[in-house]
């Protein structure tokens, strides 16, 4: 955690909370910067575009269940099995993995999905190529548990390649692309050798002992990587999940879910991060919550760090309750959604935003409606979410700070309680000390906009307009 410390700006910052927020949230500490040109400017590139789409899809869409955890043998809330799926253990992972052959998602459309989340301001995408459960949505050479196997019925569809298609189609409406990919497999054998029974999430043998079997182990996940990095035009985001999956020696004991890793599993990072910036020069790598060299950024979930962090960061938060698709889930409203993205561009993050297409491979229409009216206040007021950073003073009750890169421009932004956004009459806030505004926009707002300043306080006068979700009001330095 300690040099975590010194990355955070924090402008009341108390060492129980952070610390509390880490443990929780898979922010690890030690964030290193990354030193090739390449990734530096990749990195400022991505922190320019705020706002993604997170998809999290696979054969699990079709049981309505999490993503890939009731496979794993540990009692928690969230891994779960309902007994009509099989009854034991092993009844249920027979009837899991042959959901590979009634899996066929005949409404995919990804140039659909595409265009709905860049109407909704999204400018790069995160896509589940594989899951814990270790079902391709790629068509690996690998394995034969994969979406294009004969095994199942998509596989001659001329999209069966769901990655691909996904890529190709987001690509071309301008979209940063990202694989998630996951590095523990619970479907080869050489993750979990069928000789023992699995025990929890990791590993289910030590592969100090069994060195022929983890080889195998990292070579192929070294051969997915290569596939996925080599076959699938530019990809520019690698964000491995599975953070379990590490040498022994970064474990952080303070960390309650990394106390339970109990043997070494090295998957050499070096070797597969140094292949994917072969294949993919200035990639993004993210090997979630192992800091060093390959990751390249943090990545909060379901949760906003309470103070500003200077080092790139992004939340993953989910529209629904769950990552994966659940019918009927109960998606946030998006008054909730703006509130979000206003709360973490201030703080300096990306907002990963999780929409979980269905097992008839298309999004819920409730998720569409949200797009559709978070376009309508991204219209208004991109303006004062891309390209931005982070500014003093963040936060100040209900008013939330960004900047311009070169700091000309202060965007302030209002949120209110309550289910539909209710403007004051005067917005009145402060600036920093240092900042001399010489004209302000209401945005949204075509006429002139009563103003003054005094000391190192503003107030406005609502103009006539009617706000949506959240107001912003531009202030320009000259
Ligand atoms: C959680 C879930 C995992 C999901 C991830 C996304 O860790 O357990 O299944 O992929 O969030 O960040």
């Amino acid at each position: 955690m300690r040099s975590f410390y010194k990355n955070v700006l924090a402008v009341a910052l108390s060492l129980t909370t952070t610390f509390a927020f880490s443990q929780a949230h898979n922010v690890s500490s030690g964030y290193q910067k990354p030193t090739d040109p390449q990734v530096v400017e990749n990195l400022e590139q991505w922190q320019d575009l705020k706002f993604g789409l997170f998809m999290h899809w696979g054969t699990y869409s079709q049981w309505g269940i999490v993503e890939s955890w009731s496979l794993c043998p540990e009692d928690e809330g969230w891994t779960q099995r309902k007994l009509e799926h099989g009854a034991t253990y092993y009844d249920y992972v027979k009837n899991y993995e042959s959901l590979q052959q009634s899996f066929n998602p005949t409404d995919f459309n990804p140039e659909k999905w595409a265009n709905a989340a860049k109407a909704a301001g999204m400018k790069y995408v995160v896509f589940t190529t594989k899951h814990h459960d270790g079902f391709a949505m790629f068509d690996t050479k690998e394995s034969d548990y994969k979406i294009t196997s004969s095994k199942s019925p998509f596989s001659t569809n001329p999209k069966a390649d769901v990655t691909k298609a996904i890529f190709n189609s987001f690509r071309q409406d301008g979209f940063k692309i990202g694989a998630y990919f996951s590095k523990p497999d619970w479907h080869t054998e050489y993750y979990w050798w069928p000789y023992f029974p699995p025990k929890d999430r990791n590993v289910n043998y030590d592969p100090e002992k069994y060195p022929e079997r983890w080889g195998k182990y990292k070579q192929f996940t070294f051969n997915q990587i290569n596939e996925l990095t080599s076959n699938y035009g530019k990809v520019d985001i690698l964000w491995l999940d599975g953070g379990w999956v590490r040498p022994f020696k970064t474990i952080d004991q303070s960390v309650e879910w990394q106390r339970t890793i109990k043997v070494e599993q090295d998957i050499d990072m070096d070797r597969i991060g140094t292949m994917a910036r072969k294949n993919q020069p200035g990639i993004i790598v993210v090997d979630r919550t192992v800091p060093g060299n390959w990751e390249n950024y943090v990545t909060p979930e379901q949760a906003i760090p309470e103070h500003p962090l200077d080092i790139p960061w992004e939340s993953c938060i989910t529209m629904g309750d769950s990552f994966s698709y659940i019918p009927n889930d109960a998606y946030k409203p998006t008054k909730k959604i703006v509130e979000t993205l206003v709360k973490i561009i201030a703080r300096g993050g990306n907002y990963l935003l999780n929409i979980a297409p269905g097992p008839n491979g298309d999004f819920d229409q409730a998720a569409y409606d949200r797009l559709q009216e978070m376009s309508k206040w991204i219209d208004v007021n991109g303006t004062a979410v891309y390209s931005t950073r982070a500014a003093a003073p963040y936060h100040d009750g209900s008013f939330y700070y960004t900047q311009s890169k070169d700091g000309k421009v202060l965007n302030v932004f209002h949120l209110s309680d309550g289910e539909v956004y209710a403007a004051p009459e005067q917005f009145d806030f402060i600036v920093p000390d240092n900042f001399s505004p010489k004209e302000l926009r209401f945005l949204g707002y075509k006429g002139k906009v009563k103003w003054s300043k005094k000391g190192n306080r503003v107030t406005v006068q609502k103009p006539k307009l009617a706000v949506d979700y959240a107001a912003t009001i531009q202030l320009i330095s000259k």
